[in-house]
């Protein structure tokens, strides 16, 4: 509860009673939102000084606000600071140090403002560097990628669709593939610095203020770009955490697929790559395990980020203007998104780093499956002027023959392939061949190996 110098609830006078002490217990939000002590400390500031400059409030009591919180300051990243759970929220806790520190006085500090428009002005500024962090792990992520697509520009294994074995690929190609996701992830936090760049401080409670204010002035001192354009969206607006949990979530999204790939790869049935020590767990009972935890812990705090997500969205759903109690749960849904955001791309960075391809093995399941199929029937298109569905029916029929006869496509003989397509000659044989089939996909996009190599030199350059 918020409460005055005489131990009373600040609306002692208006509320004769004191608040449910259960009530007290369970809606109060220190706990979560102390983590914003820094943020509501520099918007303080910034706002006593615009009063000042205003001529709103004096330059000694400026002046002694200022010391107020910068001495509590101080105490919080010294551990001296007693967070009290009797105290709503972090607001109202460094509020009531204040006045135990310089008086009176402190009860200027919340002239022309309230605590609407500054919880979301410190949530701003605090998702601002949790947009710049996340946006740090991504480039460092992406240049662990491109390291290990450099060492695997030539490492063949199948591509799969319906993980059946589709076409041969290069493993750094599909590498390749994650740093177009995880750069489409950064821009979409570069996205969200526009919403975030808007300064709340100033609206008040929803309707603006009598007071002579210059919001121009707070916004230049906290870094934003704008103050934002209507009070009573702007107390009710939340569309920003929306916004950054949905970039949460499909950047966790992300991280969940190759977690799921890497999980089913390091499979025994697959055994196509190999995770060293550092990145397994052991079994309490079965002594030969080596288990993919670090990589199930990815894929299960999608999970929890996609909740997040969902959470926003329903406390806004159909949730009137302005204010409302259910707001306050918004900054759990954030810390938590960013914390586990944060440690799942330090994690999958760590397992990259850790993760060896077992070339042997992807090559000889890239030899399975008839694989070469399409080679063999864009080859019948090319040499011998078959439109694409003829082609298709002639290769599907070549395959049925191998299949019946156990044997690979590569290992029938010019012999067996005439029987079915007498057109065929000894030239054909070269379309069998894995990596020709992967350096013939040369179109933009494909995964030939000089593509690779191109594509690597673009994504340094983009760093
Ligand atoms: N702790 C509150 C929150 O995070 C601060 C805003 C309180 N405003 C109010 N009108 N009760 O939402």
């Amino acid at each position: 509860m918020v409460k005055n110098k005489n131990n009373k609830a600040i609306w002692n006078t208006r509320i004769k009673k004191k608040t449910s002490l259960f009530f007290r217990k369970v809606g109060n939000s220190l706990d979560v939102d102390r983590r914003l002590y820094k943020e509501d400390i520099v918007g303080s500031i910034a706002h006593v000084e615009m009063l000042f400059k205003q001529k709103i409030i004096s330059f000694k009591v400026k002046n002694k606000i200022i010391y107020g919180l910068k001495k509590i300051e101080k105490e919080i990243l010294q551990n001296k600071f007693e967070f009290d759970n009797e105290y709503e929220d972090i607001h109202m806790s460094i509020e009531n140090r204040l006045s135990q520190i310089i008086g009176e006085e402190s009860g200027y500090i919340h002239t022309a403002r309230s605590r609407n428009d500054q919880v979301i002005t410190d949530l701003k500024m605090w998702m601002r560097s949790s947009n710049y962090q996340i946006i740090n792990d991504i480039e460092k992520l992406i240049k662990t990628v491109i390291k290990l697509a450099e060492k695997n520009i030539e490492t063949i294994m199948p591509g799969f669709t319906h993980l059946k074995n589709a076409q041969a690929l290069s493993f750094g190609h599909y590498l390749l593939a994650y740093i177009e996701m995880f750069t489409r992830d950064k821009k979409r936090f570069l996205n969200n610095f526009e919403s975030l760049n808007e300064n709340p401080l100033g609206v008040s409670a929803l309707t603006g203020t009598s007071f002579n204010i210059d919001r121009n002035y707070t916004t230049r001192k906290l870094k934003f770009k704008k103050p934002t354009n209507n009070s009573v969206d702007t107390v009710s607006d939340r569309d920003f955490v929306v916004d950054y949990l949905f970039s949460c979530s499909v950047c966790s999204m992300h991280i969940s697929r190759i977690a799921e790939e890497l999980i089913i790869w390091n499979s025994d049935g697959f055994n196509l790559i190999k995770l060293s020590d550092k990145i397994v767990t052991g079994s309490s009972v079965m002594p030969q395990k080596k288990n993919p935890d670090l990589l199930e812990y990815l894929r299960g705090k999608t999970g929890l980020i996609y909740g997040n997500f969902f959470s926003m969205l329903t406390i806004l759903k159909g949730l009137p203007l302005s204010y409302f109690k259910d707001l306050q749960d918004d900054k759990e849904l954030i810390f938590k998104a960013n914390d586990n955001l944060i440690n799942c791309l330090k994690i999958l960075d760590e397992v990259l780093k850790n993760l060896q391809s077992n070339k042997k093995r992807m090559l000889e399941l890239a030899g399975s499956g008839y694989i070469t199929a399409t080679d063999l029937a864009d080859y019948l298109v090319k040499k011998h002027d078959f439109s694409f569905r003829k082609a298709y029916q002639k290769t599907a029929l070549i395959v049925n023959f191998a299949e019946k006869k156990q044997k690979k496509l590569e290992n029938l003989t010019i012999e067996e392939l005439k029987k079915i397509e007498p057109k065929l000659t000894n030239d054909v044989l070269k379309v069998f061949n894995l990596k020709n089939s992967i350096n013939s996909k040369k179109s933009y996009g494909g995964t030939s190996f000089d593509n690779i190599k191109k594509m690597i030199i673009i994504y340094k350059k983009n760093l």
